[in-house]
């Protein structure tokens, strides 16, 4: 069997092993560098963006840069001041504070994170009535770096607090295919160029999608081939995995399509679709939505959401005149 520790060894450890997002990765540098040349932990750090681009590998190197322990959890599984308590009073000094999905922490436990990221502090109630007191604890100076998907979602006083705000984009074809090699390389995997570029076009602009088509494709080779990934292999895996030319798999398709055929090309709001094709509206806006924004399929007006003409061109459809 596979040693399943592969899956973390993917993962880049270092920045030089890091590709793409050169601007979110040079400041950091800097700022990291600063921070170790003032022998100070570095400022709190606030990575937002669509899913599978990079911000809990980036939380992991900067722990690893900055030479302190990386300490994970996400906003959901905090659900109690005390569970955050337990967290914080974990920290040793130096350590990064990964805390993913940081918009989903409701709001009591955002006032139990202030003082922390503030001030190192932690002020809790113990007792409850007329016996009830505040303690406060210190505690060791630490950098909590918070992900989301949506930076809009966050509280201001939250999103105040944080001395960096990251945003990461949409991988390049070119920077695709250079991890694309780099994961086949890692894996022992064989892989030709045309392959690799197949990939990489048909992942949607990231490294988590490009990673899986790639283990899939692999699949492919060795049962169906000789175990070398051609460009012919990868194109005939990709369709049988129904990732169209452009990436787009078949929840896409059903979102465009949906409205499409049930609301004329829109505009239509985003739980009446999310209703329709039977996905929940927040995995519409987070996972599906940004990325059919970004190519021009999709449009956000005032009234709700509408396919662009590219999508009726796309589908081999009439573009309607309005
Ligand atoms: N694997 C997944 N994302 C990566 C990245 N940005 N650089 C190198 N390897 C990766």
């Amino acid at each position: 069997f596979e040693d399943l520790s592969l899956e973390q060894n993917l993962r880049p450890h270092s920045f030089d092993q890091y590709i793409g997002q050169d601007q979110v990765k040079n400041n950091l540098k800097i700022f990291i560098e600063a921070a170790k040349m003032r022998m100070e932990t570095l400022d709190h750090v606030l990575l937002y963006g669509p899913p599978g681009l990079g911000k809990t590998t980036l939380a992991a190197i900067i722990a690893n840069e900055m030479g302190g322990n990386l300490r994970t959890t996400s906003g959901p599984a905090i659900e109690r001041p005390g569970d955050l308590a337990a967290v914080l009073t974990a920290i040793e000094p130096g350590d990064v504070l990964f805390i993913d999905e940081i918009h989903r922490l409701n709001r009591a436990i955002e006032e139990v994170l202030y003082p922390a990221m503030e001030d190192f502090c932690l002020d809790i109630v113990i007792g409850k009535g007329a016996g009830a007191r505040s303690i406060r604890i210190d505690l060791p100076p630490f950098t909590l770096v918070g992900a989301t998907t949506r930076a809009g979602a966050l509280s201001a006083p939250l999103r105040d607090r944080f001395g960096v705000l990251s945003r990461l984009e949409y991988y390049k074809p070119d920077q695709l295919i250079e991890i694309v090699f780099r994961t086949a390389s890692i894996l022992d995997a064989e892989i030709d160029e045309g392959a690799a570029n197949e990939i990489a076009l048909r992942s949607r602009g990231t490294p988590r999608i490009a990673n899986r088509l790639l283990r899939r494709v692999r699949d492919f080779a060795q049962v169906k081939g000789d175990g070398t990934i051609t460009r012919a292999l990868a194109n005939e895996a990709l369709d049988l995995l129904q990732v169209d030319r452009l990436g787009l798999d078949h929840i896409d398709h059903k979102l465009l399509r949906g409205i499409i055929e049930k609301f004329n090309g829109g505009p239509v709001g985003l739980d009446t679709i999310a209703a329709t094709i039977g996905e929940e509206a927040e995995t519409i806006e987070d996972v599906y939505e940004p990325y059919l924004l970004q190519i021009g399929f999709l449009q956000r007006t005032p009234r709700g959401r509408v396919v662009t003409g590219a999508v009726y061109e796309h589908f081999h459809m009439e573009v309607p005149k309005k």
